[in-house]
């Protein structure tokens, strides 16, 4: 059996169907590239027939990458499939991603069918996709609640159909590791035309139970030599395995004798990007790329590690790409410098782009005595308001121990100013309540969260919220080193996003 695993990137659609995490097309192809200098195999694109955006973001992201695959979803019906084909029209390498669901609650709730018909139905998609495409991979959704057996029969009349790539998702995060090892091991003795190469099995796990790394790596030890990840692990819910787990696994673990094409020395940039295009915070003990992944702090720990690195570390953080020596910009670094590491991070601007970034750089280079990636992602970034029609203009709290806090606001709203002011409990609440008294409607602050990019008092500061309206759930996103402004940035970013009724 072939000792390389080939990685199936899914950060741009299972990953991108988290809420709030949705990106442009130019942000989309952003990551596409980066997903490209990374090494990976596989990019799903997308799901083309679900939206022009989606289906649009396939065709771009086709014209721009060279070497990976780009794969489209579609359910098993046949104009998906023709959407699919359509938007691939670009691709080098292109492959459709068809399935359905396998389970007995799939068949018996979502399709009010039997499990014959759903074999039929499964073999006519990926036939009718064999027509356009010759790289088809079959999903079996929720294979992992499906009994073996059933699952056996159906995988091999796919492949008996010409899948080359049989996916088999853990869709609820539901499996134990030795259960999903067992499930691919299972297939891999039963199904003709996997033990020949004829095609591969692949996995998709989700992370509901926190298993989603530990059941991959169990299905890839039983036999299953593609797997699907997404960058941070984000999907939906508790998200998907996440790639550079993945990667740093069998490259730590050599013994396994698998690898995979993945330049892991580019995982924490790519890392950083996507967290940033898509305000999506990484949790700082997250494995491989959170903030505190490398850092020591007890006594013993940090005795050891000066005494020799091996003590307690199992990687190099340089392997990942964290490099405390990479170049650190300040107020006297020029143009060329912030164009430099902007490519180094993976973003290409316009002159123009360029230009506003660097003014920015300089304002925050005068607050910040160091400027470091994640400053220059955020920076980069900050322009997506440009078009908002409601801006902060001007923020001043007066706050403090034993006093109320006080705060006045200005908004330019479509090129007139507004301004309010009142007191609250605390700084935020103060602003907010100011802020509530221009903007009348009757909003709800469900989710706050309030992070420092990397360290020291004068860092940035990155608030996440979640505002409710109208039945619906808005996200926002502020970044400032002022955290009460960056906090009403965020609740701006939300209002800017309301429904227009
Ligand atoms: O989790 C899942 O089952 C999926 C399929 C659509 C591949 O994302
Ligand atoms: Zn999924």
């Amino acid at each position: 059996m072939s000792d390389r695993l080939f990685i199936f990137d899914t950060t741009l659609r299972d990953g991108e169907q988290v809420p709030g995490c949705q990106l442009n097309t130019i942000e989309k192809i952003q990551v596409a590239k980066q997903l490209e200098a990374l090494g990976v195999d596989v990019i799903e694109a997308g799901f083309p027939v679900s939206s022009p955006g989606d289906f649009n973001s396939v065709i771009e992201i086709s014209k721009a990458v060279t070497w990976p695959t780009i794969c489209a979803l579609t359910r098993a019906v046949e104009h998906d499939i023709d959407v699919a084909v359509e938007a691939l029209q670009y691709a080098k390498h292109r492959r459709i991603h068809t399935g359905i669901g396998t389970s007995d609650p799939h068949i018996k709730y979502k399709f009010n069918s039997t499990r014959e018909q759903i074999i039929e139905r499964a073999v006519a998609a990926v036939k009718y996709a064999k027509r356009y495409c010759e790289d088809v991979e079959f999903y079996a959704e929720d294979a992992g609640r499906t009994d073996n057996e059933y699952l056996a029969r159906v995988i091999e009349a796919v492949v008996k159909a010409g899948a080359t790539v049989c996916n088999i998702p853990d869709t609820t995060g539901y499996c134990l590791p030795q259960e999903f090892g067992a499930k691919i091991q299972y297939l891999m003795e039963h199904v003709d035309g996997l033990s020949s190469g004829k095609a591969i099995l692949s996995t998709h796990c989700h992370n509901d139970l926190g298993m989603a790394t530990a059941n991959t790596m169990a299905g890839v030890l039983a036999g299953a030599r593609q797997a699907e990840v997404t960058i941070n692990g984000i999907g939906e819910r508790a998200g998907n395995t996440s790639l550079e787990e993945v990667a740093m696994i069998l490259k730590c673990h050599k013994g396994i004798g698998i690898d995979t094409n993945i330049n892991t020395q580019r995982i924490y940039p790519t890392s950083r990007l996507v967290s940033s295009l898509m305000n999506m915070p990484v949790q700082p003990n997250k494995a491989i790329v959170g903030r505190n992944a490398f850092a020591h702090s007890s006594g013993i720990h940090q005795d050891g590690v000066l005494k020799n690195v091996a003590t307690y570390e199992i990687m190099d953080p340089k392997d990942v790409g964290i490099d405390d020596n990479s170049i650190v910009l300040t107020a006297r670094s020029g143009h060329a410098a912030l164009k430099h590491r902007l490519q180094v991070l993976g973003i290409e601007l316009s002159d123009e782009a360029l230009d506003k970034t660097y003014e920015a750089f300089l304002r925050l280079a005068d607050q910040k005595k160091e400027i470091t990636d994640d400053d220059i992602l955020m920076l980069a970034g900050a322009d997506r308001t440009a078009a908002h029609a409601i801006k902060l203009d001007y923020l001043q709290v007066t706050t403090g121990k034993g006093v109320r806090s006080v705060a006045a606001i200005g908004l330019n709203i479509s090129g007139e100013r507004f301004e309010a002011s009142a007191s609250g409990n605390g700084p935020v609440d103060a602003a907010i309540k100011a802020l509530k008294i221009i903007i009348r409607r009757k909003m709800t602050l469900k989710e706050f969260t309030i992070q420092a990019i990397s360290k020291g008092s004068d860092d940035v500061g990155k608030v996440h919220m979640q505002v409710e309206y109208d039945g619906h759930v808005y996200y926002g996103f502020g970044a400032n080193t002022d955290i009460v402004t960056a906090s009403v940035e965020a609740y701006i970013d939300c209002i800017n996003k309301f429904k227009k009724n």
